[in-house]
């Protein structure tokens, strides 16, 4: 049995809430017709900026993840009827830039550190927009390294991307623990060779894609046990 040595986690989705920006927003004063329609924004908008991702990756048409993000979100104003509402949109956008994470991420973040494991994201996200979240969620000092796709050029699941962590860790794929609430994220580590968990905090069906997770957990907090026994 390989121990593992590295716990990496994606970003959005899995240590940052995505429909927080949408929900914060609706809450505000003055946001009614948001209030009445924030859930469909934000599928919309999750869904357009990840179909985006493989878009561009598949036609070799890279641009950083900032900007899909602002067009999923374009694309999900217009498909809700809440176009035309540039300071609705600006808010929308500053919220993404602060998302909250999850309750149990600093706590377990911590275990993992105070075990011995090396941490990291690895996330489609631009180095600048994951720097802003992972300081508003003060979680940057339970981070070994915040590895940004930028650096390869080419979103996951490519797998130039997975690469990243043996590069920055110096470890093989059979001692990495790869966490993300995106099941195709999920698939494609574990057609890398990774150790997998699967966070399935809504109760989805499982993807039928190649490459199945290990684990499938309702949220991270027991991360730091399974790394300790898994593989
Ligand atoms: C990320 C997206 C896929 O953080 O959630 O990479």
């Amino acid at each position: 049995m390989t121990k593992i040595t590295t716990c990496v986690f994606d970003a959005y989705g899995t240590l940052f809430d995505v429909a927080a920006a949408a929900r914060e927003a609706a809450a505000e004063p003055g946001r009614g017709a948001l209030a009445a329609k924030w859930p469909e924004l934000a599928e919309a908008w999750r869904l357009k900026q990840l179909q985006y991702t493989w878009l561009r990756a598949i036609t070799g048409a890279h641009t950083d993840f900032w900007s899909v993000t602002c067009d999923g979100l374009d694309f999900a104003l217009e498909a809700t009827g809440l176009q035309g509402d540039a300071e609705l949109r600006d808010r929308l956008l500053q919220l993404y830039r602060e998302l909250s994470a999850y309750d149990e991420v600093p706590e377990m973040l911590s275990r993992l550190k105070a075990a011995g494991f090396a941490t990291a994201i690895l996330s489609n996200g631009a180095p600048g927009m994951l720097m802003d979240a992972v300081v508003s969620a003060g979680i940057n000092d339970r981070l070994d390294a915040v590895l940004s796709v930028e650096e390869v050029g080419i979103f996951k699941p490519a797998p130039q991307v997975y690469d990243m962590v043996g590069a920055r860790f110096a470890c093989r794929p059979e001692q990495v623990l790869f966490v993300s609430s995106n099941g195709w994220d999920v698939a494609g580590a574990a057609q890398y060779g990774f150790n997998t968990v699967w966070v399935n905090r809504a109760g989805d069906p499982i993807d039928r894609l190649p490459g199945q997770p290990q684990h499938i957990l309702r949220d991270l907090t027991t991360i730091p046990d399974l790394a300790g026994g898994a593989a």
